[in-house]
């Protein structure tokens, strides 16, 4: 069982006991929570009932340690020859490899060399790792300017083997690989992580036009899949131990659903005493989130204090925002629904965004993402004022008491402004702690879903956007939706521009 200790979950600010009376209440009351015990209970059931049936596939990558193993052995054996690995993919098939670059690699990864010289932090072998997931030409031409691509190995990820993004890109570098190494040679340069059978990408590995390649599983949707192969190979490839990453998702799934024990077994209406549905974190996450939507706190902000935990921000953020924005309810009902999730990072956004959060809308509930400790300590120096000659006060602290003094300052001015907001605690930054907290965030999204009566597993307004592309761009089978698309285009001639 996963030490409580590692990951904490702290919604106190998120109560009115604790918020008080401001205008009206703010928050929610602790009572409200606790008579929602039957709908927690049934949105588990109902998770795990969707698992048993085999839909849930993110909830069994946790487990897949021999696969972790293989991808290590692998990554050790092939990084040798390289220096650059770089990730063609976009949404759930990027957003998870920058989160644990960040979270888990040195912040200058790439600007460290790659084997020691002296006492030199260095990548220790592995490679350097760019992902550039967007078709802006500046930024794919920027890339090819930059890295040598006989020293780089490209891993193609794309669940659909279709996402024009993700190939229009894989196409601009395969030609620039096959003219720098050969038609021959270039295969070498490639790995390609897509479906099992399916798509153009898995017809090219047939093809031998890969040196390795990864499957991400039928029932892991994209943004889920950070723990499947779609993060774990780059994550490998820059040294990051994949096996602890899966070991902390596993001890949070073990932790989630030892506290539904009792509960899961009991129908909705029962005797609730000695119900443990509050000792689960990401069902508690979810409840919170889902009770302050239902009070106008539409806006779900996440903000880390530490820059490592910002890609996981910013991974949460496509995870919160695709799995709950939806048109539809479960009853096939029109309901527009879903939090918006935003952005944010401790302390470079309190000289940006704080002033909203602390004093704006009372439409958001914060997320602090927050580390005990930090992987450095850095003092400041004692610095005498000119004016009198007395010490500066800052000098003799560390900027780790710094920031944390600040993160403390903040949730305070929030919490008398009455702004509901909630810390998840980490000990430390660490693939433990990470493969836990990506877990503990994937499952209270499913548990979200459940509570906002929604599907969130499916996107169908990415898909929406992905056949109008391929429609503009003329793929074969979409000619009907182009012209659907021109006579749209045609009605809406008179433009306002100014
Ligand atoms: O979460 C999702 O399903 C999406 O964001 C996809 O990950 C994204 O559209 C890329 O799709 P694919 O991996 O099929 O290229």
């Amino acid at each position: 069982m996963a030490d409580r200790d590692d990951i904490k979950l702290d919604y106190s600010n998120c109560l009115n006991e604790v918020l008080g009376k401001h205008d009206k209440e703010q928050g929610i009351f602790f009572e409200e929570l606790k008579t929602l015990e039957d709908k927690l209970v049934s949105a588990h059931n109902s998770v795990t009932e969707k698992k048993a049936g085999g839909n849930l596939g993110f909830m069994e990558l946790p487990y897949k340690i021999p696969d972790a193993k293989k991808i290590k052995e692998i990554a050790r054996r092939t990084c040798g020859g390289y220096e650059n690995f770089v990730v063609i993919g976009i949404g759930g098939s990027a957003l998870g490899n920058i989160a644990l670059q960040q979270s888990l690699n040195h912040p200058q990864w790439n600007l460290l060399g790659k084997k020691s010289t002296g006492n030199r932090v260095s990548r220790k072998g592995w490679l350097r790792l760019f992902v550039p997931d967007n078709v802006d030409p500046e930024l794919i031409a920027g890339l090819l300017d930059a890295i040598d691509l006989k020293k780089t190995l490209v891993n193609v990820i794309s669940k659909s083997g279709t996402t024009a993004e993700c190939l229009a890109n894989f196409f601009v570098i395969r030609d620039k690989l096959i003219k720098r190494v050969g038609f021959k040679k270039y295969p070498k340069h490639i790995i390609i992580t897509t479906d099992k059978e399916k798509g153009f990408l898995r017809e090219l590995v047939n093809k031998g036009e890969a040196i390795a390649s990864f499957e991400i599983p039928r029932n892991v949707g994209g943004r889920f899949s950070v723990l499947s192969p779609v993060g774990l190979v780059s994550a490998a490839f820059t040294g990051i131990d994949i096996e602890k990453l899966l070991t902390g998702a596993a001890r949070m799934a073990d932790r989630c659903s030892a506290a539904m024990e009792p509960a899961a077994s009991r129908t909705a209406g029962a005797d609730h005493s000695g119900a443990s549905s509050y000792n689960n974190p990401a069902l508690v996450y979810a409840a919170v989130q889902w009770l302050l939507y239902q009070k106008g706190k539409r806006i779900n902000v996440m903000m880390p204090y530490s820059n490592a935990l910002y890609g996981i921000a910013d991974w949460f953020r496509q995870l919160w925002a695709e799995s709950l924005g939806k048109k539809l309810n479960n009853s096939g009902e029109v309901v527009n629904i879903g939090p918006t999730p935003v952005k944010a990072v401790g302390a470079t956004d309190q000289h940006s965004q704080a002033q909203l959060y602390i004093e704006g809308p009372f439409d958001k509930v914060i997320t602090f993402l927050s580390s005990e400790k930090y992987r450095a300590s850095v003092k400041i120096p004692s610095v005498k004022i000119p004016t009198d000659g007395k010490k500066h006060y800052l000098g003799g602290h560390t900027l780790n008491e710094l920031i944390k003094s600040e993160e403390s300052a903040t949730r305070l001015a929030l919490t008398k402004q009455g702004r509901p907001n909630c810390t998840i605690a980490m000990k430390e930054i660490n693939e433990d702690t990470v493969g836990q907290l990506i877990y503990m965030l994937e499952l209270a999204t499913a548990y979200a879903g459940e509570l906002f009566n929604i599907n969130a597993f499916d996107q169908p307004g990415v898909e929406l956007g992905k056949q109008l592309t391929y429609a503009l761009l003329g793929r074969p089978g979409y000619e009907e939706k182009k012209k659907e698309l021109e006579e749209e285009m045609s009605r809406q001639k008179e433009r306002h521009v100014v």
